[in-house]
Parts: structure tokens; sequence; C-alpha cells
């Protein structure tokens, strides 16, 4: 059986979307069935149910090789961002190549540890880290603390008192540069009057309260503008303000600052967008660092792990309502919350093409929510009950955002690698949803 892909003009029916996912290893062989990585989509389907998310781990370490030439001697080390996808079996991939870790709880803390990330690699953001949250940072002695605001550092102080003597603890200011960024309100974090980060004109203040503790060193200015930026003039006004913020310390004789970290953010195509690449984006910051002798973090999470992953699911019904087509599928807002919380595109294909004509249908699930969709008016293969589809760019920002509602159980995690295929993480049971749950609670 041929593996080729089928271009687009011999096809009758709409332009497959699937095309524009070939770089990430998706492929419509000559018998019309999609692969990912060399593995029938259907295969995995009839063997794990719908739905299911499938990342290719192929495509993941592509991406980190990618990133890691184009920062070549101007970034030390990449911190994956565990947010975007914190299977275990994603982590150790990108452990093995040498990815630290940017976390932003402890739960995401344990799993960096599970996959055994050393501590010194990874950097811990967020805006609220509890007591309990700053205790575990120290006690797994992590390569960074990124402080959001002062009363967040008079907690790590506070922490830090009650603990034996230990070498200073590394510390970073998050900084709210004040850049504005063209990408869903939602996810733009680096403008002013957002909750992120400590504003520009209090960063000297707190600088010199972290310099004053013999028990911290600050050896970090952070940022994280926003996700899924798609231009580099942001990265390089975000930039100027940390290299201008580090030359204020040193005039204030705060000289132990070594590194910048601009955060995450790259943007990936999903259908028409034409993201900075690493190497233009390296290439437009390398001018402003390397007279400053600083090295530079990343914590690229979506850029890694966005189009490695797809979700299965099933069409189960059809149905013309009100004058409009309705594909029910069996993935709803708790499997994949993007197209619904933020109205993200994401294309959906058949897993095996039927040459069908395209049919202009919203895609839903079955949570009962009228903003339970997948798709909104959009142009598919008209799909029929029982046949698969593919939510494409679903690594990043998907199962991680997934919930029970509707008591509906958490989908399957798979890899693809080397042809294969494997359940990285189980569908959940049904009796997991309410296992260590009392109806009668005041018994005894
Ligand atoms: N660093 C920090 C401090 C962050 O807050 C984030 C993401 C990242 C790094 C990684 O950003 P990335 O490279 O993935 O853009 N759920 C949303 C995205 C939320 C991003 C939150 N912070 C979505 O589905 O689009």
């Amino acid at each position: 059986m041929s593996n080729q892909p089928v271009p687009v003009e011999l096809r009758d029916a709409a332009p497959d979307p699937a095309d524009l996912f070939v770089d990430a290893g998706l492929e419509r062989g000559a018998d019309g069935l999609l692969r990912l990585g060399g593995v029938s989509l259907e295969a995995v389907a009839a063997d794990v149910g719908t739905p299911a998310y499938v990342y290719h781990a192929a495509v993941i370490r592509d991406r980190y090789r990618v990133l890691e030439s184009a920062f070549a001697g101007l970034a030390d080390r990449i911190h994956y961002a565990v947010k975007a996808n914190g299977n275990l079996a994603v982590l150790r991939i990108l452990k093995d190549l040498g990815a630290g870790a940017d976390i932003v709880s402890v739960g995401e803390l344990r799993r960096a540890q599970a996959v055994g990330f050393a501590p010194s690699t990874i950097v811990f953001s967020g805006v609220g880290k509890s007591d309990q949250e700053l205790e575990a940072a120290i006690e797994a002695e992590i390569g960074s603390i990124n402080l959001e605001s002062a009363d967040e550092l008079t907690a790590l102080e506070w922490v830090i008192t009650r603990r034996p003597a230990r070498p200073p603890v590394p510390v970073a200011i998050r900084v709210n540069p004040d850049v504005a960024t063209d990408t869903h309100p939602y996810i733009t974090t680096g403008t002013r009057g957002m909750k992120f980060g400590v504003p520009v004109e209090l960063v000297p203040q707190l600088g010199r309260r972290i310099a004053a503790n013999p028990r911290l060193e600050l050896r970090t200015i952070a940022m994280h503008l926003g996700s899924q930026l798609l231009e580099p003039a942001p990265f390089v006004r975000g930039v100027e303000r940390l290299i201008g913020l580090v030359a204020d310390l040193r005039r204030q004789g705060i000289k132990s600052v070594t590194s910048l970290d601009i955060g995450g953010g790259l943007g990936i195509r999903y259908s028409t967008e034409r993201p900075v690449g690493p190497d233009a984006l390296a290439a437009a910051i390398r001018p402003l660092v390397e007279p400053t002798g600083l090295t530079l973090h990343l914590e690229p999470g979506r850029y890694l792990v966005g189009s490695a992953g797809i979700l299965l699911t099933r069409v189960l019904y059809r149905k013309r309502s009100g004058g409009k087509d309705f594909v029910i599928a069996d993935a709803a807002m708790n499997d994949f919350v993007r197209p619904s919380h933020y109205q993200a595109h994401h294309a959906i294909v058949e897993v095996t093409a039927h040459r069908r004509p395209a049919k202009l249908v919203d895609v839903v699930g079955p949570v009962c929510e009228t903003g339970d969709f997948l798709a909104l008016d959009r142009r598919v293969a008209e799909p029929f009950p029982g046949e698969t589809l593919a939510v494409l760019g679903a690594g990043a920002y998907g199962f991680v955002m997934s919930s029970t509602y509707n008591a509906r159980p958490r989908p399957p995690e798979v890899i693809v690698d080397r042809g294969r295929f494997a359940v990285a993480r189980p569908r959940e049971k049904l009796a997991d949803l309410f296992r260590d749950e009392n109806s009668d609670p005041f018994s005894r």
C-alpha cells in the first residue's frame, strides 16, 4: 500500500486541511487513510476508542532541535512549559533532548520530577505560588523561582526564614514589560493592566530587596508576553525593556543578574497563519542580547507540542435543525476546550477520505452547552455517523485543559513513535469519576 500523499488537485472534494500538517508527520495515503508518523489513525481509533489524543514524538523532537539550533550560543537552556502538555511521555521526550522545565504549580513540579528533570533546570512561573509551593520548590532546589509581586517576595522571605540555612535560592523577577501583542485577549499577558509580572517601575525596588537578602540571589529578569504570537516585534521591544532594567540594576550595584528569560509565546500555524520561525526570532533578538553578555532562557510550550498532536473523535449523529446542519461528534468541550473558550480554529479532517463534496456544518459535542463545539460554520468533507474525524493542532493546551464536566471520563493519550503507537495514559475509568466521593459525608 502506498503511503504517498495525494496532491490536492487530484481530489474532487474541497482542499484537505491535513495538507497543512504534512510537516507535522500527517499524510494521507493513496488508500485515503490518514497516517501520523506512518501509523494509521483508523487503527489507533479502533484500538483505543474515541475521543483520544495522539502525539507524534518525532515532531516534538524536530521542533526542539529547530529551536535549539536557532538559539545556539544565545540560549543556554530551553525550559519547556509543562502546562502546554504535561503527559509524562511527552515530558520524557523533551527531558531526554536536554530541555529544562517551566512549571506553574507543585503538581507540575511533581510531573517534572517524575521523569527526572534535573532540579537546576526547572523554573517556576505563575502569579500566585502558595507557601506550600514555595516550600516544595526550595526543597527540590530548583533553578529559579520567578517572582511576580512584592507580596510574593514577602511570602518567599518568610518561607526561607523558617528553613535551615542553605546556599542562596536563585530567583527571577518576572516583569510586565507593557508590550502590546496581537493575540487573543485571554492569552495576552505582558501588557499594563494584566495580572502578570511586576510593573517596570517597581523592578528596581524589588531588585534592591532581593539583593539585600543573603538567602536570595537575583539571577534573571524574565517576561512572558502572551501566547500564539506571530511577529518578532513584541519580543524585540520586551527584550529591550529587560536589558534596560538589567542596566538600571547594575547602576544600583546589583550585578548578580546573568540571564534574561523571554518566556514562551512562539505561535504555530493552525490554518493560514504565517508565524515567525525560531530562526527569524533569534536573528531579531541576537544583536540586542549578545553585546550584554547575558544568556537567554526560553519557555516555549505550544511551539514544541502544538502541531504534534491531534484529537480523534467519532461522528455519533447528523442532524438538521433551524436551517443548519450539525455533525454531533463524541468529543466535546470537556475534552478539548480551545474552540469554545478562545473561538480557536482547529482544522477537522476525515480520517478515511471518502471524496465527498464539502458541506457547511457545525461540528458539536454531546455536552449540554450551546458553547460546546469543535467548529462553527465550517466546510468539511461531509462526514457520516460512525466515521472518524481528526482535530488537528491539538497537542498543546488540549488534554491538559480537559475536565470531566457532564461526568465524562477524560480521553486517553497515545504516543506515536518510529511507526508504532502506545498508550501513554489510559482513558479515565467511570469509577474514577467519583472514587473519593462520599454520598453521606456526615456519617462515619
Ligand atoms: N511561560 C509562561 C510564564 C506562560 O504563562 C506560558 C503560557 C508559557 C511560558 C508558554 O507559552 P506558549 O509558548 O505555549 O505560548 N491555554 C491557552 C494558552 C495559555 C498560555 C498560558 N501561558 C491556549 O490554549 O491558547
